[in-house]
């Protein structure tokens, strides 16, 4: 089955996901043919889940005693060309991605069970991301905005029509809920393989979420390094008011040809509201309750 979502984008159901048209041989490519590393480090997502702010916090953490934060390597390369993107990419650099020295960190979105066999059977660690959907949803359709307003995605896609299609489950790496809870279930089964994160979660805290991914991957802070204020300083490097003005990420262009700053649009929780019609809001009770970002639920999660 396939969807059109716009002139150059259509969506496939490939083993149960909604892939889109431009990534879906990459994606059969990357299923068959990746091998995965035990120090591999995967972050998993649905797009517009805070991905980008976790490449940049994951990279940052992984290399902190390689760079200091002065001469970080993100300050001249947007956070996806230091972090690949697996599904499209694996497929057109796989020399490239195989020969990156370890740890790797690669990036996915398909959802759990598509994921190449040898991630969920190696010692790689999972990372996944997840944000309330009607804030992704809001998010992604402004993406597609910026990303193509030659096809006035205003006529052709409201958001109306998009939030319709997302009820049906038809959205980028939809279900929705299939993804979260693939990921969360496989976090529940192996806690010490996938980290299970929420985008509201680490707007509540990142500091404390920073140091729950250095505990995670295995290059806990030092007393020293907590003495030093290490974990602040990464949090506010990785912060979206620093990233998005950076030089690279305000001007800075993507080989497809649109410019780095379509990652960083607002960066906030329930920017949602801003958009859906009152109808549109009834409706999302389909999407299910989205948890809050909570104390309990934070500590529940770390122990
Ligand atoms: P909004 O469109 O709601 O602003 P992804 O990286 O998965 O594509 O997700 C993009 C969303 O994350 C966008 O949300 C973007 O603004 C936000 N984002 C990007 N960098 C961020 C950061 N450092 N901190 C918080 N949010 C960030």
């Amino acid at each position: 089955p396939q969807e059109k979502l716009l002139d150059s984008i259509s969506f496939y159901l490939y083993q149960g996901c909604w892939v889109p048209s431009t990534f879906l041989n990459g994606v059969i490519y990357f299923q068959k043919h990746f091998e995965a590393r035990d120090t591999d480090i995967i972050l998993a997502s649905i797009p517009k889940s805070g991905t980008t702010w976790l490449k940049a916090l994951i990279f940052t953490i992984v290399n902190r005693s390689r760079y200091a934060l002065q001469e970080s390597p993100l300050l001249a390369s947007n956070p996806h060309e230091l972090v690949p993107f697996l599904d499209n990419h694996y497929m057109k650099n796989q020399s490239s991605i195989d020969d990156l020295s370890s740890p790797r960190i690669l990036n996915t979105h398909v959802p759990f069970a598509l994921l190449p066999h040898s991630i969920v059977t190696s010692n790689s660690r999972i990372i996944y991301t997840c944000r309330n959907p009607l804030d992704q949803l809001v998010s992604y359709w402004h993406f597609l905005l910026a990303l193509y307003p030659e096809q006035t995605t205003m006529k052709l896609l409201p958001l109306e029509k998009a939030f319709e299609m997302a009820c049906q489950g038809v959205q980028i790496y939809g279900p929705f809920w299939e993804h979260l809870l693939g990921y969360w279930k496989a976090s529940l089964e192996h806690p010490d393989k996938i980290l299970f994160l929420k985008y509201e979660d680490l707007k509540e805290d990142v500091n404390f979420h920073v140091k729950r991914l250095a505990d995670f991957l295995g290059c806990p802070f030092s007393v020293d390094e907590e003495r030093r204020g290490v974990i602040e300083e990464i949090s506010k490097f990785c912060s979206f008011d620093n990233l998005k003005n950076l030089e690279v990420n305000k001007l800075g262009k993507r080989p497809a040809g649109h410019g780095n700053s379509v990652f960083f649009r607002k960066g906030n929780v329930g920017d949602s509201q801003n958009y859906l019609t009152s109808s549109m809001e009834k409706r999302s009770i389909q999407f299910g309750p989205w948890p809050r970002a909570s104390g309990t639920l934070r500590k529940s999660y770390y122990q």
